[in-house]
Parts: structure tokens; sequence; C-alpha cells
């Protein structure tokens, strides 16, 4: 059975080496020669201090390797991902062979898939996450890099860490929830609690399934439903949640979800999406590029979006909009390195 080869893994470790050299070198290159520019003493600074940087070579080094080390990954002919993986079929069934008849898996490959999962290849990833049979080993490979200066899984890890500070939850949805990457933390803090994780991607729920066999966890499930019309009854969790699912989906999308989450929670139930807000001029700008260079093209608008509005609408109280720190410290105003602007959108259900 041929495996991935070495090259292909020294490449990919490449690839993470050059993240990290653009995280934690080139990126405070970048953000000192704004500062320069933009001392915070005048609002009107902001927008001279980006025409400028936006114009050197420095700016756009920092464009040319955010766009060119994440289509390397995926898609260099000899070592990018889907190459590797595309070349090793028996091994890539060998992954997710457990999903096969899982109990904890549910697929529906009838189920309808939203136009806009069709639009545009996110984050870069060829045919989208319901391309290939490894589209899940896929993102799981690259899912690794995409956040420097963490330890693997870290931010999932403490957003699971501050759910278990707000409440005690029995029966939680986690929406968007790809291979799982949220979902396990959660049904480990929560051991008394039903954990379901949805997803549109059945490559993705089968390596979640592949996982669950192989872990000591039996109070977590993963179905194949879509998020903005899910199909569970009204009231079924008192926890519905999502990680960088919102940045994904259109606006229309954002509200629909929103109400879903309202209407399949329990009076009194909590909501919690963490994604991505900028605080900062700089920030908007440098994620509208972002979404540009990374093809994240519902990005930009949900970065515009009243979030407080949209919740309220959807019928929560207690909103909050709060920043989000994936590492220790990361949130300090001096935080040299990127980062993204990771914000937590949590609200209540009236009782
Ligand atoms: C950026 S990934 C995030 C995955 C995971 N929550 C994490 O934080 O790593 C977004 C996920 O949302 C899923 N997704 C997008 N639209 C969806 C929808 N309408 N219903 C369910 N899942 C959806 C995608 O398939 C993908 O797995």
């Amino acid at each position: 059975m041929s495996t991935p080869t070495r090259s292909a893994t020294a490449f990919q470790e490449f690839i993470g080496t050059l993240r990290q050299q653009w995280a934690n070198q080139l990126y405070p290159a970048l953000r000192q020669r704004y500062a320069d520019i933009d001392d915070g003493s005048n609002p009107a600074r902001a927008d001279e201090a980006i025409a400028k940087v936006s114009g050197t070579t420095l700016y756009h080094w920092f464009e040319f390797i955010e766009r060119h080390y994440q289509r390397m990954k995926y898609s260099d002919p000899r070592w990018g991902l889907a190459a590797t993986f595309e070349a090793c079929p028996e091994w890539v069934r060998a992954q997710i062979a457990a999903a096969g008849g899982s109990r904890f898996l549910e697929l529906d490959p009838a189920l309808p898939i939203p136009d806009y999962y069709f639009e545009i290849d996110i984050h870069q990833h060829p045919g989208n996450l319901l391309g290939a049979p490894y589209d899940g080993l896929m993102y799981q490979a690259s899912a690794t890099s995409i956040h420097p200066n963490t330890r693997r899984f870290e931010a999932h890890e403490r957003f699971a860490d501050l759910i278990a500070t707000r409440g005690s939850f029995r029966s939680v949805l986690n929406m968007g929830c790809g291979f799982g990457k949220c979902t396990f933390p959660i049904a480990e803090r929560f051991p008394q609690a039903e954990v379901v994780g949805i997803d549109l991607s059945g490559p993705c729920l089968q390596l979640a399934a592949a996982t669950v066999e192989a872990r000591d966890l039996t109070n977590i499930r993963f179905a194949q439903r879509d998020a903005l019309r899910s199909g569970y009854a009204d009231s079924s969790f008192d926890l519905v949640t999502s990680t960088q699912l919102l940045h994904e989906v259109p606006v229309e999308g954002i509200e629909q979800i929103l109400r879903e989450s309202f209407r399949m929670l329990a009076p009194g139930g909590q909501v919690m999406h963490l994604d991505f807000r900028p605080r900062s001029r700089w920030m908007e700008f440098l994620i509208d590029g972002h979404s540009v260079r990374n093809n994240e093209g519902f990005m930009p608008a949900f970065n515009r979006m009243d979030m407080h509005e949209a919740m309220a609408a959807a019928g929560f109280v207690d909103i909050r909009i709060e920043a989000f720190a994936e590492t220790e410290g990361a949130t300090a105003p001096d935080w040299p390195y990127w980062r993204f602007p990771w914000t937590l959108f949590s609200a209540r259900k009236p009782a």
C-alpha cells in the first residue's frame, strides 16, 4: 500500500516553517512599519499608514507568502496534500475505515448542500470539503499549521475550557464541526452531556467518527446536517456552538444560523459562536486582504455585520461580543505576532 512519501512530509514541514516565519518575523516587521506612522494619536493616521505600508515591498512579500504557502500546501502538483492523498487511495481508505458502520456517525449522502458552499474553494481547499474522500484528512493536515504560536488545536481546547465556566450543559450541538476539532474537547469537558457535531462534509465527519472509534468517548455523535436547517426538534439542546463557521457563510445564512440556534435551544439555553472580528482599521485591512488571498469570500461582509443586532433580532438576550485569547497573552495590545482576531459571540435564549 502506498503511503505519503518522506518528500511530501518534508515539504509540508517546510510549509509550516514558512508560515511560522511569516507570522513571527515578517508580520512584526510590517506591524512596526505601520506603528511608525500610526501612533494612535489621530484616527486619520490609520488610513495614511495603511496607504503607505501597502505600497512597500515588505507588504508585497507578506501578501505573496500568505497566498502561496497555502496554495502550495494544498495544490503543489508533487507534494501538495491533494496530490499526496490522491496517490495513496488505499491508505486514505484505511485511515477512515473505522467510520464504516460506526454507531457514532449518521451520513446523509442526499443532503441538499446550500449553493454558497460551491461558490468558492474556501481557504483554497480544492473542491471545498466535499470533493474527495480524503477531504477530512486534508483539512486535518492543513489545520495544524494555520494558527502559528498555538499548541495543536489550543484555541479549541481553550474554547471548551471557557464553555465549562459558563454552565453545566447536558445536550450540546456543535455546528460546522469539521473533523471534530472542537466537538472532542467539549465532549471531554462534559462527560454527562450528549454532544453532537454536524457538518455538510461527509469526509470530515468520517474522519471524526474514525477518531471516536479510536478513543474512549461514548457521549459524542456526528451527523451530516445543514446548520441552516438542521432538522432537530425545537428546544433540543441547552448549548449551541460553532467555531470558525460564521465567516464561511453569507450574511443571510448567518442570520438563518442564529434563528436556527435560537429555535433549537431550550429556554434559558446558551449560544456560543467562536469566530473572528477585527478591532482596528489595521486589522480590518489585513483581514480584508486575507479574505482575498485565502479565498474567504464571505469574510468581509461578516466582519461588517452588526452581530449584536442580528443576535437580538433572532430573539437572544444577554448578548456578549468579546475578544478571545487562543493562547496565553494573545489579546495583549503589544502581542507582536500575526494572529486572527478571535472573538466569542455569545447570548442566551430567555428562560
Ligand atoms: C473553517 S471550518 C471549521 C471547522 C471546525 N469547526 C474548526 O473550528 O476547525 C468550517 C466548517 O463549516 C462547515 N460548514 C459550512 N457551512 C455549513 C453548513 N451550512 N452546515 C454545516 N456545516 C457547514 C464546513 O464544511 C467546515 O467543516
